[in-house]
């Protein structure tokens, strides 16, 4: 370090003059790149301000709202004075969660949750579940499809009853309840239906098989069906997280359909569900239609899969190998 004539500090080798040019040149270049940037996040900012101050009195269904980022949800939009329809299998859980937001000191107005039970395998019964979460309020402004289980098992080791199990619960149960919600949507021209995805949606990875193609489905599903209904009124967002600190993995079947039963270390370590169900919030308000709420190593692996397959295949065969090896050692010491 030395200084110039005016007393400043200088890096070795380089003048104060040449450090104004290099900021000038920096500037020069980054300066287009970043205007676009800082002007777009100031009006997403004040878009979603405006925007969720119109939430208050909507009637929001959220499935699997007994644990996890769908409990987040519940909070999030209670919160911001909706009406909220909590459906999931686990009745007890709900009212829990039912008591909790009753217990909620919040700003807004707020309403009395009401809680629904929902199995989304039972697809069946799914058109009836429709009709009667209709019949609550009359209509539902905005249906968030949550609920969803994972798996953990190789894609040979998996029965094929486990994969059609996740299918059934993640794709087939969701499209089964939208469109028993969309006719009414349609016929006010509003509604928004939101997709809780994964980014396992957008990229596969080993021990997922089944996961990962009922996610890939409720994405392609999404998209066709947005753009379907693009001029009818009704908005459709597909949510893609990266890992969630939930009870997904401890919920998650084996490829014998038992339960795991664990908490995988990249869950534990997941982001917490308030800030993602926070985020979906503004997704909603915004009209945002596909939205990756993810670290960047997640939105990298994307780009990855999409520009170089090569390169994406040979990374995921190594995490499966290290997944083989973790899996060996583990049995050994049982
Ligand atoms: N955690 C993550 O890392 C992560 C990452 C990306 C995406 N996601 C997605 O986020 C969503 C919520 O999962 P989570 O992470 O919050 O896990 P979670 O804590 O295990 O919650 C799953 C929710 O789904 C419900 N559910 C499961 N099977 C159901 C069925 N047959 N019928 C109705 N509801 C059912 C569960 O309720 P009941 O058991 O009471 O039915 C529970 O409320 C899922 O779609 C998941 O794929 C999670």
């Amino acid at each position: 370090m030395t200084l110039d004539v005016e007393g400043k500090c200088a890096a070795p080798g380089a003048s104060g003059s040449d450090w104004s040019s290099l900021y000038f040149i920096l500037g020069a270049v980054l300066m287009p790149v970043a205007l676009p940037f800082v002007v777009f996040e100031c009006y997403y900012r004040l878009r979603v301000k405006k925007y969720r101050n119109e939430l208050a009195g909507k009637v929001v269904l959220i499935t699997g709202a007994s644990s996890g980022l769908g409990e987040a949800l519940a909070h999030t939009f209670y919160k911001s004075g909706c009406k909220v329809i909590l459906a999931a299998r686990r009745v007890e859980e709900l009212e829990r969660v039912k008591r909790d937001l009753l217990a909620l000191d919040a700003s807004a107005v707020t309403y009395p949750p009401v809680v629904l039970p929902l199995d989304l395998a039972e697809l069946k019964e799914i058109p009836d579940f429709g009709r009667n979460a209709l019949s609550v309020y009359n209509k539902i402004d905005i249906l968030i499809n949550n609920g969803g289980i994972s798996v953990r098992a190789t894609a040979i080791s998996s029965a094929v009853d486990v994969d059609l199990k996740v299918m059934v619960v993640n794709y087939f149960g969701s499209v089964a309840l939208t469109k028993a919600i969309l006719p009414s949507m349609l016929k006010q021209k509003n509604g928004h239906i939101c997709f809780i995805s994964s980014v396992q949606g957008k990229f596969a990875l080993p021990y997922r098989s089944a996961y990962s193609a009922s996610k890939h489905a409720l994405q392609a599903f999404t998209d066709s069906l947005r753009s379907e209904i693009a001029d009818k009124g009704v908005q459709v967002t597909c949510i893609s997280p990266g890992y969630i600190r939930t009870q997904l993995s401890v919920n998650a079947l084996t490829g014998s359909g038992k339960t795991y039963g664990k908490m995988d270390k990249t869950t534990a370590s997941g982001m917490l569900p308030e800030k993602v169900a926070d985020r979906i919030l503004n997704a909603i308000v915004a009209q945002e239609k596909d939205v990756m709420i993810s670290d960047i190593q997640a939105k990298l692996a994307y780009y990855v899969r999409y520009l170089c397959p090569p390169l994406y295949f040979w990374i995921i065969s190594n995490r499966a190998r290290k997944l083989e090896r973790a899996e060996a050692a583990e049995h050994k010491k049982e």
